[in-house]
């Protein structure tokens, strides 16, 4: 996974092969227009304000609005240029840092944005340990694109999966999943708490599933570059209960090609988007164990409505007749933030470092116990 997405020269993003937007191969929220990032802005706002405020605040000191895998740069312009519009105090204390490991898509980054009317620049988060910043981390479905591990259950113990090459003379060459060697104990030891380590006469020989192990060296990275503030994940996640349940037999990776979705992880290879939902109870344990402080997470519907997106709906009827198109086009990128069946079921989760009041506007409350 971690080569057809990564490689500089054959891998879906490394070489910018993939397009992301409505005419590209897949959708996402900040690429169906501004709406996203102005709904988004004011929480973020709410966030920056109290850092900004501090003591602490060294004479030209500037917060950061870091985004992890910025894919087109759209989140990052737009949230710019709503915040130099109507926070232009702010603004001037801000500058954008963008961590895209990626040189295909920072190229196209570069490119839009050139009109951001903040200072921006690009990291890794290993470069912005040596001097860390205070202010937001953005991870905006980037963690779905990192490498999961394949276990199979073979009906008596946990293996891994692998991908293998199989070519013989007889026929063209081709890539199977099969079951790899028995897990080693520090991966079994990963399996407690998703309750894989319980018999199941449930579970049938072949089940498989994925294990989230690149997520904790993010976070421990992502905690390392940032002294004080917030990181919202915003990404598709399921409860572990959901997640590792029996009846999801083959675990939630898919390929996206030009708006199409497909279960083979193995087509066509550095042409696809590859992607694996979060596990929430996985990730807020990976996120605690490296330091963060969970504040809250909920759906992204039940996020956006608590940040004003019926008010925003319900303007567009002021919109002049001449704005019809762009009114029903924004209607209807309103309408798929929230739809339950889609983007709606995003997770909203919240971290703090060095932040104890910081909740989140859409979720005063940290968020309940996970399970069932
Ligand atoms: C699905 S796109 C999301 C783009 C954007 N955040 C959005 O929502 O429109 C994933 C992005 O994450 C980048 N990416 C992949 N692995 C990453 C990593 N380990 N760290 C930072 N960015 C990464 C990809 O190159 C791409 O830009």
């Amino acid at each position: 996974m971690d080569w057809v997405l990564h490689d500089p020269q054959h891998g879906a993003y490394g070489s910018g092969r993939l397009r992301i937007g409505p005419q590209g191969d897949f959708v996402t929220s900040p690429s169906l227009g501004g709406d996203f990032s102005a709904l988004l802005a004011p929480q973020l706002v709410e966030w920056l304000l109290p850092l900004l405020a501090e003591q602490a605040m060294a004479t030209g000191e500037r917060l950061a609005l870091v985004e992890s895998g910025p894919g087109e740069g759209t989140l990052a312009l737009d949230l710019a240029l709503v915040l130099a519009r109507d926070w232009p105090e702010l603004a001037k204390r801000l500058e954008l840092v963008l961590v895209e490991p990626n040189p295909g898509m920072a190229a196209r980054q570069r490119q839009v944005l050139r009109a951001c009317p903040l200072p921006v620049r690009w990291s890794s988060f290993e470069q912005l340990a040596q001097a860390p910043v205070r202010g937001v981390v953005l991870a905006h479905e980037v963690l779905d694109a990192l490498a999961v591990e394949r276990i199979v259950w073979d009906g008596t113990s946990w293996r891994q999966q692998l991908v293998r090459l199989h070519a013989d003379a007889a026929a063209e060459p081709s890539l199977r999943l099969e079951p790899g060697e028995p897990l080693e104990p520090s991966v079994l030891s990963r399996l407690k708490p998703l309750g894989l380590l319980e018999p199941n006469p449930q579970r049938p020989e072949g089940w498989c599933t994925e294990l989230h192990c690149a997520v904790r060296p993010w976070l421990d990275h992502c905690a390392a570059g940032l002294s004080q503030g917030t990181l919202l994940v915003v990404d598709y996640a399921l409860e572990a209960w959901r997640y590792y349940g029996p009846q999801r037999s083959n675990g939630t990776l898919m390929a996206y090609r030009q708006q199409q979705a497909c279960s083979d992880p193995l087509v066509e290879p550095g042409t696809w988007d590859l992607t694996a939902h979060l596990c929430i109870d996985s990730l807020l344990n990976d996120a605690e164990a490296a330091g963060w402080q969970p504040l809250g997470h909920c759906r992204q519907g039940e996020a956006l409505l608590a940040l004003g997106l019926a008010e925003r709906l319900h303007g567009l009827q002021n919109l002049p007749s001449s704005g019809l198109e762009e009114a029903f086009a924004r209607r209807e990128a309103l309408l798929r933030f929230v739809d339950p069946g889609a983007l709606g079921d995003f997770r909203w989760l919240a971290f703090g470092r060095g932040v104890p009041n910081q909740m989140p506007r859409f979720r005063r409350e940290p968020g309940p116990p996970t399970n069932r």
